[in-house]
């Protein structure tokens, strides 16, 4: 992919680390992109700011017409895509016992499902247009679980699992699938203001540049998977060797702490306190 203009398709474009990649691409000349969120204001101004050829397409990704109505834009407006990035996502805190199966499912259905059925449409364009890449923004979550985000965790387990056995699949039709591993990344879905707010634990939290260049680095350059910042990788390697370890660390006072509050969860609080 390095030596061709990309042509991307990232999702959770209208804020956060799918914003900071759409900047990111947008660098290298010959860049096209499609953005796509549920805020299409948002969009519409970054496709208006971005020094790159960019449309936008407002969309729900968990609704049943969305992938379908993004493949027929793509095709429409673009040439064949060389770079999915599945970034859009969210996380609500709650643990089992109050959340239960319904947390999961709505979790899944963004993080994961959204992710396979807009796969599903654009893989004969992706292989068509090969080499090309599918950069899924999957999380430390993904390796290691904290009380409080359970729901989250199985969504982004489910996705790595998924994402290593389609890079086998399509690695001999010339599509790559990498993966991103963010740890806390300063935003409005993950602001970590329990980290960020305290002078100790404020170095733990990372910003959108550093994940971007990660994603640049795993669709053009072929990484397999990237951890934000790289140091987290560390905590996965023990996650395997002594879990018992880890289970330990994240009971208690360190546990809580890292289960920061989110983006969704202010969102859900504001929309009871109006009705
Ligand atoms: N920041 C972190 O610390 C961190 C750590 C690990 C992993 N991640 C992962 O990184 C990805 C990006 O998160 P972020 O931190 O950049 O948070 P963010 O700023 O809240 O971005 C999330 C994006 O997803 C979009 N989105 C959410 N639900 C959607 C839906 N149903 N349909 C379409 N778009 C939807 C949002 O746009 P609209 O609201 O406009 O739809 C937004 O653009 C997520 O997958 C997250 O799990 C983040």
């Amino acid at each position: 992919m390095k030596d061709k203009p990309t042509v991307a398709l990232i999702t959770g474009a209208s804020s956060g680390i799918g914003e900071g990649v759409a900047w990111r691409l947008a660098r290298d000349p010959g860049t096209r992109l499609i953005l796509v969120a549920r805020r299409g204001d948002r969009l519409r101004e970054l496709a208006r700011r971005l020094p790159c050829e960019a449309t936008w397409v407002a969309a729900d990704l968990t609704e049943p017409d969305a992938p379908g109505r993004l493949l027929a834009h793509a095709e429409e407006h673009h040439p064949p895509l060389n770079l999915l990035v599945n970034n859009a996502g969210a996380s609500w805190r709650s643990t089992f016992a109050d959340g239960g199966h319904a947390n999961v499912r709505r979790t899944m259905e963004i993080n994961f499902d959204a992710v396979l059925r807009l796969t599903e449409v654009f893989l004969p364009m992706l292989r068509s247009a090969a080499p090309s890449s599918i950069v899924n923004i999957a999380s430390t979550a993904g390796r290691i679980s904290r009380a409080g985000a359970g729901a989250y965790s199985a969504s982004k387990y489910a996705l790595i699992g998924w994402s290593d056995g389609l890079h086998l699949e399509e690695a001999p039709n010339g599509v790559h699938v990498g993966l991103v591993l963010p740890g806390y990344i300063e935003t409005e879905g993950f602001p970590a203001s329990e980290l960020t707010s305290n002078p100790l634990t404020r170095w733990m939290v990372s910003d959108t540049s550093k994940a971007a260049e990660a994603v640049y680095e795993t669709a053009v350059l072929g990484k397999a998977e990237r951890y934000v910042p790289r140091p987290y990788g560390l905590v996965a390697v023990l996650k395997v060797i002594a879990p018992s370890l880890i289970r330990r660390a994240m009971s208690g006072g360190a546990g809580k702490l890292a289960t920061t509050s989110t983006g969704a969860d202010a969102a859900e609080k504001a929309e009871k306190t109006r009705t």
